[in-house]
């Protein structure tokens, strides 16, 4: 399993491209399930998760086309993929394939909403919570679905097809809006969703399902209305900058100190994180071409932040601040409000020599005068990555294990950090 060795004290200067949102590549590949027409999508990153799905929409007998090389294009140009759900021969998506990713488990509403039927293992539990999929099941289930669960299965059935109906999420869930417009796309009527999730993400999803011909007005309020039609057609999107990859490198900047242009970053969706940033003193700009991000010698001001559905602070860079903080001249309070157990980074950064105490959802950080590098290991992506970044400002040398959590969703990580100075290497192994 490859490692990540990383020797810390280096500033970063330079410029690290951004790279297109997983969050928004993986349902939008699974929005390519609705249509039997070619769905061609831009700026799609290259990550494990990406390929991950690759496979899953592969049993379903979708094909999935990589566009080659073109003139002038960089290792960092996102790629681009010619989805293909001409015929679906497979409604199921078995256990051995869900478990690996649970975004997955969201091909229920494209099968069930064009095939009538679908089959797909529940997700299970995974590292930062128990993360059920009531809420999607109850999307579907208000949309006319027949659910049953069987021998760790969700069996969708609808043999006449959906029909518009009301959904009023209980809370705000990103997988169960993506859920509900999916499946209300191609549902008989009108469908109205209530306490969507307003993230850039389901915006940029439903952009893309109306340039396929769905009728969907007001993704990125809390009140989306969906008029169902009766097949979607092929179309070509470009996907968003990844915000938390932005937000993430930003820290990244602010915890080794320098001057960073992050390149198509977009400062409109990722701005409470920025904020936080600024408060604790680093100086963010955004610019024509993306957000600047310097810091130069100043200390590091303790900050109070709570995690929070778009457009507060999104809990995808809570490690990252949190790792931050640890340098801090000062005492933070972190508050995670959406996963009940997404601490794992936790005792991790306590052994690089942080001083972090738990309490049920929260974190008190007590910034030390420095970090001392050790090897590191965690359980998730976010986790993963926040490791990196404490270890940039630690003294010594830091090897992160168990990397292919980064490799899911950080597209070459090492060679943005590297490029701007890091001293940071992969090890094969
Ligand atoms: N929830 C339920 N029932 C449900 C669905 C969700 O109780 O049926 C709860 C969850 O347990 C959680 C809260 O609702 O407490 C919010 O979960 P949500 O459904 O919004 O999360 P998700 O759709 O599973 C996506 C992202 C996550 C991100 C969250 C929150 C993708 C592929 N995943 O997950 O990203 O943390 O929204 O913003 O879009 C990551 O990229 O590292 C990651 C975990």
């Amino acid at each position: 399993m490859d490692r990540i060795r990383i020797k810390g004290g280096h500033r970063l200067h330079g410029t690290i491209p951004i790279s297109g949102a997983k969050n928004a590549t993986l349902p939008l590949m699974i929005a390519s399930l609705l249509t039997e027409e070619t769905l061609i999508l831009d700026n799609v990153p290259r990550l494990a998760d990406v390929g991950q799905l690759q496979r899953i929409l592969g049993n379903h007998g979708v094909d999935v086309m990589v566009g080659g090389k073109r003139p002038g294009e960089t290792p960092y140009d996102g790629q681009t993929l010619h989805i293909s759900a001409a015929r679906i021969v497979d409604t199921t998506a078995p256990y051995d394939l869900v478990s690996k990713m649970r975004a997955s488990f969201w091909v229920i509403a494209p099968l069930v909403a064009r095939m009538g039927q679908a089959r797909v293992s529940m997700p299970g539990g995974c590292a930062i919570g128990t993360r059920p999929v009531d809420l999607l099941i109850m999307a579907l289930e208000r949309l006319g679905a027949d659910i049953e669960i069987d021998g760790g299965y969700v069996i969708a059935r609808a043999k006449d097809g959906l029909k518009g109906g009301e959904i009023t999420f209980p809370k705000v869930t990103v997988g169960g809006t993506h859920t509900a417009i999916m499946a209300a796309s191609l549902a008989r009527g009108t469908t109205v969703i209530e306490n969507a999730a307003h993230e850039p993400e389901v915006k940029d999803v439903a952009d893309c399902l109306n340039l396929m011909g769905a009728r969907i007005s007001g993704a990125g309020t809390s009140r989306i209305v969906v008029e169902g039609v009766a097949k979607l057609g092929g179309a070509r999107h470009r996907v968003l900058p990844d915000r938390i990859e932005t937000g993430t490198y930003a820290m990244a900047v602010a915890m080794a100190g320098g001057d960073v242009l992050l390149e198509n970053g977009r400062a409109d969706l990722l701005q409470a994180g920025l904020d936080v940033l600024v408060e604790a003193g680093a100086h963010v700009s955004a610019t024509n071409a993306g957000i600047r991000v310097a810091r130069n010698g100043a200390g590091l001001a303790p900050v109070e932040v709570k995690t929070a559905p778009f457009p507060g602070f999104p809990t995808d860079l809570q490690a990252q601040l949190m790792a931050l903080m640890t340098c801090a001249k000062g005492t933070s309070h972190i508050t995670e409000t959406i996963f009940e157990n997404r601490f794992m980074h936790v005792q991790e950064l306590v052994r690089l020599g942080a001083h972090i105490h738990l309490d049920g959802e929260c974190a008190t950080i007590e910034g030390v005068g420095k970090l001392t590098g050790a090897p590191v290991m965690a359980t998730d992506l976010r986790a993963s990555v926040s490791l990196v970044i404490a270890a940039l400002a630690a003294e010594g040398e830091t090897m992160v294990n168990r990397v292919y959590h980064l490799d899911r969703g950080f597209e070459r990580l090492e060679d943005k950090l590297s490029a701007c100075g890091a001293a940071i290497e992969r090890i094969a192994g």
